[in-house]
């Protein structure tokens, strides 16, 4: 397959990069910030491996990318996966205008250009799958602490389900990935060296076999860990939400 990941430079876009590179699939790793990734991975599979400096905001930067890859639609996409996507802990750093605007051009505007643009070279060659991660903040009907992140959160399930609906008559698969906490670097950069205190805490290594295992079934929604989903489903009818959430 040929696979692109636009936020593959580190975390789960680049353990899934890792992952699809040691099955021999053709794969593009894009990020704002290229030197992130060790030469040892750069070294792995040159053959297989291709990389693209783009900020997911810019489409005419993402566009550029996605032609060179496909060869100018000689080649296909198969697959495209937007791990891409800004968050903070919203108890140590406010939100402000920069932030907020952060979030709304990378998590929302962002994935939608990397839908459309993708969606194209998919409805050329007829056949693709668009991958996007939300998260379970998306899926709370409110979240006291981080509501500009979970409101971008829910914004992606939504447009997942509109590139879903709309792509299903031509073979094309739309799967919204929806996790709770994963123990990514990033996760614990932002709660001082230790997001061991996060409930139900998932490794990247179990996380990657729950993305592979819905990109595989080409699933519309995969929501993990399992309990989460019942802990969401809990908090959205209780009125003590806010405190639960308040301390987390
Ligand atoms: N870890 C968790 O607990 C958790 C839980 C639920 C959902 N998620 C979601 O899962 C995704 C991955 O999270 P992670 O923990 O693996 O974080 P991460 O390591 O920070 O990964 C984010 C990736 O996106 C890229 N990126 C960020 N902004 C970008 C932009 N404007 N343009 C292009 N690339 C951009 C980053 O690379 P560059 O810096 O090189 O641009 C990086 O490769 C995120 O969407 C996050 O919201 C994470």
């Amino acid at each position: 397959m040929n696979i692109m990941i636009i936020g593959g430079t580190s975390g789960m876009g680049l353990a899934l990069a890792k992952h699809y590179l040691s099955l021999d699939h053709t794969v593009a790793v894009c990020g704002r910030d290229l030197s992130k990734l060790a030469t040892s991975f750069l070294q792995s599979a040159p053959s297989k491996l291709q990389t693209y400096q783009f900020d997911i905001a810019n489409r005419a930067d993402m566009e550029t990318a996605l032609q060179h890859f496909t060869e100018n639609s000689l080649r296909s996409l198969d697959l495209l996966v937007v791990t891409a996507g800004t968050y903070f802990n919203s108890r140590t750093q406010p939100l402000d205008a920069a932030a907020t605007l952060a979030l709304l051009r990378t998590n929302v505007s962002g994935l939608h250009h990397a839908f459309e643009l993708a969606s194209k070279q998919m409805l050329h060659q007829g056949f693709g799958h668009l991958v996007a991660i939300s998260s379970i903040a998306g899926l709370l009907k409110d979240y006291p602490s981080a509501s500009a992140y979970s409101a971008t959160k829910r914004a992606v399930l939504a447009n997942c389900d509109c590139y879903r609906k709309a792509l299903a008559p031509f073979e094309i698969a739309v799967t919204a990935v929806v996790p709770g906490y994963i123990n990514t670097e990033k996760l614990r950069q932002i709660n001082n060296g230790d997001a061991s205190h996060k409930p139900f805490l998932m490794s990247e290594a179990r996380a990657l076999q729950h993305i592979v295992s819905a990109i595989e079934r080409r699933q519309s929604v995969r929501v993990f860990p399992w309990q989460m989903r019942y802990i969401v489903a809990l908090l959205n009818f209780l009125p003590l939400h806010r405190l639960w959430l308040k301390r987390r």
